[in-house]
């Protein structure tokens, strides 16, 4: 089975979510984590972007010595240098080029014509080399750029030596089907497609980002890069723990290792939504509050009675203790005696009975159940104990 890499961009696109900045203390903490979790390369930042970002990239590669570390760069000499004075010191310093392809972007954002970007690429690649050990650029806008233009693009990039080629969806505007074909386009009309290694890069804008980047590895590519809880630009990133898990417990699918460590997964998903304050969404898939909560009674009596009726990620392998049945009204009876004996009461059967009549009124008033509103309930049998 190949492995596929994980670059984790949390710190530099994630960085990039409205409203989230981190300080070089914080980044230099999710780093530690991000190594800890077994990510392959971490984007500390864009060096060249401020003081503040150069101090944090030139940290976390003094300080990170188990992980490849990366910074972006624009398509500029001085950026490139900048880049290289903050990762001299990395154990094994990266660099991230990146520069449009699309038509729109060329025209309106960088006014070059297409055999400038051409020259640009060339020029950057070579000089980036003479420095970095490993370069990788992306072709931005790669998804609505003209893809006969696009291999020309990545073929001068490869020949001018560049190790990585990402084919990012800027703009969150690909779906899978599109995704999968445009690599497969890419391994038979560019020359040295071999020569280098394919990453994809996806956003979330139509809510695909998670699912591009799976039809991304089905079709060979062998980096994929993602940012925790998928926060990023705009709508997100594709968020890494759903990439992860996917190729885990899909492993018939996908049929890919990964050098993470799984059960970090709840712990980093944590501190990133601590340090930028973005709030996990409750429903979010793998790092959600409710992801491994069950409220109803079938459901709830599926799981107690076998975990996999309902659960097909057992929550240990995210570094979950448990799984949580709510107490809600579609509770139901196995679910209500399951958490009174996990209080430390054992009931006749009568008592149970009389005692869930009282708590399914209460579920008509309440949304929330708590064990307090359960010892209320139980008071008059279980002081008499
Ligand atoms: O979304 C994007 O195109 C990027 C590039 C800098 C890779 O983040
Ligand atoms: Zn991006």
């Amino acid at each position: 089975m190949s492995k596929i890499q994980f670059l984790d961009t949390t710190l530099r696109d994630g960085e990039q979510s409205p409203g989230v900045n981190l300080n070089r203390f914080e980044k230099l903490e999710i780093a530690r984590q991000l190594e800890a979790l077994g990510v392959d390369i971490i984007e500390a930042g864009f060096a060249a972007s401020s003081e503040g970002d150069f101090l944090g990239v030139q940290e976390i590669a003094r300080q990170i010595r188990s992980v490849s570390i990366s910074s972006l760069s624009r398509a500029k000499d001085s950026d490139i240098r900048t880049a290289w004075d903050a990762l001299k010191k990395a154990a094994e310093p990266r660099l991230h080029i990146f520069l449009a392809t699309s038509d729109i972007h060329m025209k309106h954002k960088l006014n070059l014509t297409r055999s400038e970007v051409l020259e640009t690429a060339k020029h950057c690649v070579q000089l980036a080399k003479s420095f970095f050990p490993k370069v990788q650029i992306s072709a931005e806008d790669a998804c609505r750029s003209d893809r006969a233009f696009l291999a020309e693009f990545v073929e001068t990039a490869i020949q001018a030596g560049a190790d990585v080629i990402n084919i990012p969806d800027t703009v969150g505007y690909i779906n899978p089907s599109e995704y999968y074909d445009l690599f497969k386009f890419l391994q038979e009309n560019v020359p040295s497609y071999d020569k280098a290694i394919f990453s994809c890069h996806c956003h979330d804008d139509l809510g695909m980002a998670v699912a591009n980047s799976l039809a991304a590895i089905q079709a060979g590519v062998e980096q994929v890069e993602c940012t925790v809880n998928g926060i990023g630009e705009r709508a997100g990133n594709a968020a890494l723990e759903e990439i992860a898990v996917a190729l885990h417990i899909r492993e018939d699918v996908y049929r890919k290792n990964t050098n993470l460590r799984l059960h970090e997964i709840t712990k980093t998903s944590e501190l990133v939504s601590r340090l930028t304050g973005m709030v996990v969404q409750k429903n979010k898939a793998i790092v959600g509050s409710n992801a491994f909560a069950h409220e109803s009674g079938i459901h709830q009596d599926g799981v107690l009675k076998e975990p996999t009726t309902y659960e097909i990620i057992p929550p240990a392998l995210i570094g979950l203790s448990t799984n949580s049945l709510v107490l809600g009204k579609h509770s139901g009876r196995h679910a209500f005696t399951d958490r009174l004996n996990g209080l430390g009461y054992e009931f006749s059967t009568e008592i149970i009975n009389e005692a869930f009549i009282q708590f399914k009124a209460l579920t008509d008033k309440k949304k929330d159940i708590t064990d307090e509103d359960l010892m209320r309930i139980i008071s008059k049998w279980s002081d008499k104990e």
